[in-house]
């Protein structure tokens, strides 16, 4: 019997598709093109499954081009990029690559939130600009992490872990907002509390998003809401491009409505909007949160798990749509 054939969208480590040729007929993207919707498309000609990232869209218009295709494993946690409910309807599953990247993800909001706080990014281009002439009882200074209110919009896994960062290391008073309240023995260990949006805007002093990206959630974070933060809070953004307005939020640092703000992901990436990259009290990186060595591999070996499991009729190990299984 012929092996079904998949498609690995982007370049992604040689041992993972090494895996995947053991079970398919594999095409690869070792140049790592990004491809365009019509690319995207071409390549997906007689797939059964597909390996993509975030940067891959997945919606009905491709899914109905291609009816053979059953899975669609996504090597990210968040899956805004897929169409859930149009694979719902085509019996297609998707899957994506949750708990591996928990403590990865927070070590590096919890660091992003940190050198945006004192100012690091800033500070260094100073030195190396040959700027640094003096020592200054002024210079560089910002507000202190430890025992500040650490306030987190979306408390699902990546906001536990950045709450236990910031309670049990450094002493933070922890504050969140979140569709549904956490059980209170979640809550307890952290003295987390559970506020309004707009009390967690008003009383954080760093302010770390952690939500999903949907339709409903866009521009969460916009001229008003920024307008309610204290001018000497940060805001911290390792979620998703579009849950701010980054046009909003670099008028608001240039004003310096607020103290700064660290970004990893951007409306429209990896384009970054041009005020940002204007304004210096911004610490800005390439959507990196998860970028460890091994939760890289991790996630790539999940999702990897996820295709092979999809197509050789076994369960996949993380299913967005579970209800779709066992596939046509
Ligand atoms: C994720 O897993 O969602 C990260 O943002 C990487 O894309």
């Amino acid at each position: 019997m012929p092996k079904p054939a998949v498609l690995v969208a982007r370049a992604v480590f040689p041992e993972v598709t090494a895996r995947l040729a053991a079970h398919f007929e594999v095409e690869s993207n070792s140049a790592d093109t990004i491809f365009t919707p019509a690319e995207l498309s071409a390549k997906l000609v007689g797939k059964a499954g597909c390996f993509i990232t975030g940067s891959e869209r997945i919606d009905a218009a491709l899914l109905d081009a291609h009816p053979q295709l059953r899975a669609v494993c996504n090597m990210a946690v968040g899956y805004n990029n897929i169409d859930v409910e149009a694979c719902n309807a085509r019996g297609v599953l998707a899957t994506n690559t949750p708990d591996v990247l928990t403590e990865t993800t927070a070590d590096f909001g919890f660091a992003l939130m940190m050198a945006t706080a004192r100012r690091i990014a800033e500070s260094e281009h100073f030195l190396r600009a040959g700027q640094w002439t003096k020592w200054a009882y002024d210079m560089f200074i910002g507000p202190d992490v430890h025992g500040a209110t650490l306030g987190i919009l979306g408390m699902g896994r990546i906001g536990q872990a950045i709450a236990r960062r910031g309670a049990l290391g450094f002493g933070m008073k922890v504050m969140y907002h979140n569709r549904s309240r956490l059980d209170a023995a979640l809550e307890a260990p952290l003295g987390a509390r559970y506020v309004s949006k707009e009390q967690l805007l008003r009383e954080a002093d760093h302010l770390v998003i952690v939500m999903p990206y949907s339709a409903a959630s866009h521009h969460a974070i916009g001229a008003a809401e920024l307008a309610l933060m204290k001018p000497s809070a940060t805001l911290t953004n390792v979620a998703r491009g579009g849950i701010v307005d980054d046009a909003a939020l670099a008028q608001a640092l240039r004003d310096r409505r607020i103290a700064a703000a660290g970004l990893d992901v951007f409306e429209g990436e990896p384009k970054v909007h041009p005020d940002l990259l204007t304004v210096p009290n911004v610490v800005l990186t390439p959507h990196i949160a998860s970028a460890s060595v091994a939760t890289r591999r991790g996630m790539a070996d999940l999702a990897a798990a996820n295709l092979i499991a999809a197509l050789t009729g076994a369960v996949p190990p993380t299913p967005i749509n579970p209800q779709v299984l066992p596939l046509k």
